[in-house]
């Protein structure tokens, strides 16, 4: 039986990627995705979304969820988020729409309704998710698993310490980390050990799926921001981070977790969004997250060339 699963986006070029696996693996029953402000406005976050789907072919309800971090009405953007991602992708534009319900009102629904497996997967600012733990806290006990890319512990990229998606709203991810389910985290420590590079964009055109073709544009894209601005280990490569917690599920050898506690930091003048993770074994707090400290780059990228491959 496929995992069913739900991915909170901020589509973006690496969320794109996330869709497209998604959707696409055999092993993933994607129900629905919901959208938050993160990489650009939300709205170009659902329009992003709805373009992957197109695109591939496939019906998907997207549901638009929360326009702003839950405290912090002044939120601005992180420059680089804006290259490496820009306000809509470079697919046409789409021609379905938008459900009408709020995603979090969806999201509420539709985990009150289940049977208690479907694993949510964000991969975005943690706003959404947040919102709807407070609004409806019994949605937590039909919530098997959280899969979050998001967090660092030796490098972030907004600030020496502090990762995107934990960063653009702290208050929300303390409160999903605090939550008490099962969490994996997938962090930049891991998503920038498996990285996608311009001769895996060649193959990608090769193999000429919508879906093959869709992932080289966006990760070529990522590739020219990477090198300019962010350069990795080696040039010519660039993590596709949120396609990497989806490969996750699929496959959990694709990444290396220790048991830890993590919690965040919500007002550190230099630590502002940092997930302070414990490694201190048998010391402080019980651990609540499976954190991933590495990944396998070659089984990632021949995971992402199998399934994108595919067509719907
Ligand atoms: C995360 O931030 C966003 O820019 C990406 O889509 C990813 O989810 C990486 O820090
Ligand atoms: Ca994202």
């Amino acid at each position: 039986m496929p995992q069913k699963i739900i991915l909170d986006v901020d589509t973006g070029t690496d969320d794109a990627v996330a869709l497209m696996v998604a959707a696409l693996s055999p092993d993933i029953d994607l129900i629905g995705a919901t959208t938050v402000n993160g990489n650009t406005l939300v709205h170009f976050c659902t329009e992003n979304t709805l373009r992957v789907f197109d695109y591939i072919g496939v019906q998907i309800p997207v549901f638009e969820g929360m326009s702003l971090p839950l405290s912090r009405p002044d939120f601005e953007r992180d420059e680089d988020s804006s290259s490496i991602h820009g306000d809509l992708l470079d697919l046409p534009p789409a021609t379905s729409q938008k459900q009408a319900q709020h995603a979090v009102d969806w999201l509420i629904e539709t985990y009150l309704a289940s049977a208690g497996d479907i694993i949510l997967v964000p991969v975005g600012p943690l706003t959404n998710v947040a919102a709807a733990i407070r609004k409806a806290p019994q949605i937590l006990e039909k919530i098997p698993e959280i899969v979050i890319m998001g967090g660092a512990h030796h490098l972030g990229n907004v600030t020496p310490l502090a990762e995107f998606n934990i960063w653009c709203d702290p208050e929300a991810a303390r409160i999903v980390m605090n939550c008490g389910r099962p969490i994996r985290m997938v962090p930049l420590d891991a998503t920038h050990r498996a990285l996608v590079s311009r001769a895996d964009c060649v193959e990608f055109r090769r193999i000429g799926t919508p879906a093959t073709i869709a992932t080289a544009v966006v990760v070529e894209r990522r590739i020219g921001a990477y090198d300019a601005g962010q350069p990795m280990a080696r040039l010519g490569a660039a993590p596709v981070h949120d396609a990497l917690a989806v490969c996750a599920i699929i496959d959990p050898g694709v990444i290396t977790t220790e048991l830890i506690h993590v919690d965040v930091e919500v007002q550190g003048p230099l630590t502002d969004g940092v997930t302070v993770c414990d490694f201190r074994r048998g010391r402080g707090k019980a651990p609540n997250t499976h954190f991933a400290v590495d990944a396998d780059e070659a089984k990632f990228v021949a995971m992402l060339k199998d399934i994108l491959g595919r067509t719907a």
